[in-house]
């Protein structure tokens, strides 16, 4: 079967507050994007890699995907959701696993779970429990959540491509900010897989610090 790694990297990296969008920013010596596009495309089950760039990205993108077999850049959009969008497009047919540049580091086995977990759901994604007591509330507080029904969310998220695009197609124009919410909109079931701390997405500096001290240290 054909499984398409479809990475986004067509954000400005705002949080980062970094001149050069995060993406393009060498973690360890190696372009963010570079080592979210290696850790997928070495997965055997993976049978090819694309990746969606900001307009005014082709040189920074070309540079630091050098030697890749990724096939053509795609033009992302606006918001996540028109950059996804924009690379299911460009996409032909089987399972789609849509992950962020801005996450380096993805463990195989949670890509083995996600596509052993579409044998019978329309889609899957990976999450984690919430560590922290989760509250409502402004300058005081307004009522604790049950975090025991929480989960955070991360990617790569597979989905069977005609799924997917129907499901955004349901959604019409707007901007949900992943896959999955997309998916559940449209009706759709989407399965939940194990995630993986690995997985974190460098938001914040602290983060780039982070994934940083970990290649460090060799416990990537
Ligand atoms: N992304 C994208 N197209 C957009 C916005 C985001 O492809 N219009 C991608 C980013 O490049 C990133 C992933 O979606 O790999 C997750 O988004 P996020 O971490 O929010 O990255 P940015 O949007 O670049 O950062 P910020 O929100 O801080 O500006
Ligand atoms: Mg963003």
């Amino acid at each position: 079967d054909k499984v398409t790694a479809l990475i986004v990297a067509a954000g400005s990296g705002t949080r980062m507050g970094a001149d050069t969008p995060k993406q393009y920013r060498r973690l360890a010596g190696k372009p963010l994007v570079r080592h979210a596009v290696e850790a997928l495309a070495r997965h055997p089950r993976i049978t090819a890699v694309r990746v969606v760039i900001g307009a005014g990205q082709q040189e920074l993108a070309r540079e630091a995907l050098a030697g890749l077999d990724v096939g053509p850049l795609i033009t992302g959009g606006a918001e996540r959701a028109d950059s996804v969008r924009a690379g299911l497009a460009e996409i032909e047919d089987g399972i789609v696993l849509v992950h962020d540049a801005a996450r380096p580091f993805c463990p195989p086995e949670v890509v083995d779970r996600l596509i052993d977990a579409l044998g019978k759901a329309d889609g899957a994604v990976p999450v984690l429990p919430v560590a922290d007591t989760l509250a409502k509330g402004d300058s005081e507080l307004r009522g604790t959540v049950n975090r025991t029904q929480l989960l955070r969310i991360q990617t790569p998220q597979a989905f069977h491509l005609e799924d997917l695009r129907y499901a955004y197609d349901e959604a019409g124009t707007g901007a949900p900010t992943d896959e999955s919410t997309v998916m559940q909109h449209a009706g759709l079931k989407v399965a939940t897989v194990a995630g993986d701390e690995n997985l974190f997405k460098l938001t914040s500096p602290r983060d780039w610090e982070r994934a940083e001290m970990m290649l460090a240290a060799r416990m990537i």
